[in-house]
């Protein structure tokens, strides 16, 4: 016999069930990235060999190596590396100061969304028109950069800011 004291906790657990669903559809939700070149949708997909903080970008649209570079150069380093190794180097110098390409750490960005990393994630994953390839694996050459790969040189390439004003990158809330 199923007494009251029996029923409730049943109850109670379908509770907690459906609790846990509406929770793990929300962590499902995407990032909706959209192209520079004409603002379709830029399809990336989390892959297995993503690390936490890739599927977290992918779901939320928030960099978690923003805030954690700002606080701990030494990490940043890892995203310096990875601007060196792809050799973004060539065009926008050793500290993204600017070559033949342009100056990735003052004020003056090429498309209004670079005060998102949102917006630099778009422009170096998927290229513009004005001369940036698209650099991220999944849109071409495997050998290119992973998801991870781009939130960190974004992340180290705003340590380097010296645009001054407002850092809003530093202040992001995940969308919705
Ligand atoms: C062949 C030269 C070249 C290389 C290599 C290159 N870029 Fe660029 N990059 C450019 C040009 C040119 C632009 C301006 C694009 C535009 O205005 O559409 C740009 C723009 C950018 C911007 C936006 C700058 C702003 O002020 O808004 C970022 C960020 C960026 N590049 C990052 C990278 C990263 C990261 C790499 C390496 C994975 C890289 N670039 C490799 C030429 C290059």
């Amino acid at each position: 016999m199923l007494g009251n004291k029996a029923l409730k906790s049943t109850l109670f657990v379908s509770m907690l069930t459906l609790a846990g669903l509406t929770l793990s559809f929300q962590a499902s939700a995407a990032c909706d990235l959209v192209s520079t070149k004409d603002g379709s949708p830029l399809v990336i997909k989390a892959v297995d060999t993503d690390t936490p903080q890739a599927k977290e970008f992918l779901a939320t649209c928030i960099n978690p190596y923003t805030k954690a570079f700002a606080k701990d150069p030494e990490a940043a380093k890892a995203g310096k590396k990875k601007f060196g190794y792809y050799s973004c180097t060539q065009c926008h110098g050793p500290n993204g100061g600017g070559q033949v390409g342009p100056n990735i750490n003052d004020s003056t960005w090429q498309y209004s969304k670079h005060v998102t990393d949102k917006g630099i994630f778009e422009t170096i994953a998927g290229g513009s028109n004005g001369g940036m390839f698209a650099w991220h694996n999944q849109l071409g050459n495997p050998e290119n950069l992973a998801t991870d790969d781009i939130l960190k040189i974004t992340a180290w390439l705003r340590t380097q800011y010296k645009g001054g004003g407002d850092t809003p990158w530093l202040n992001e809330t995940p969308k919705k």
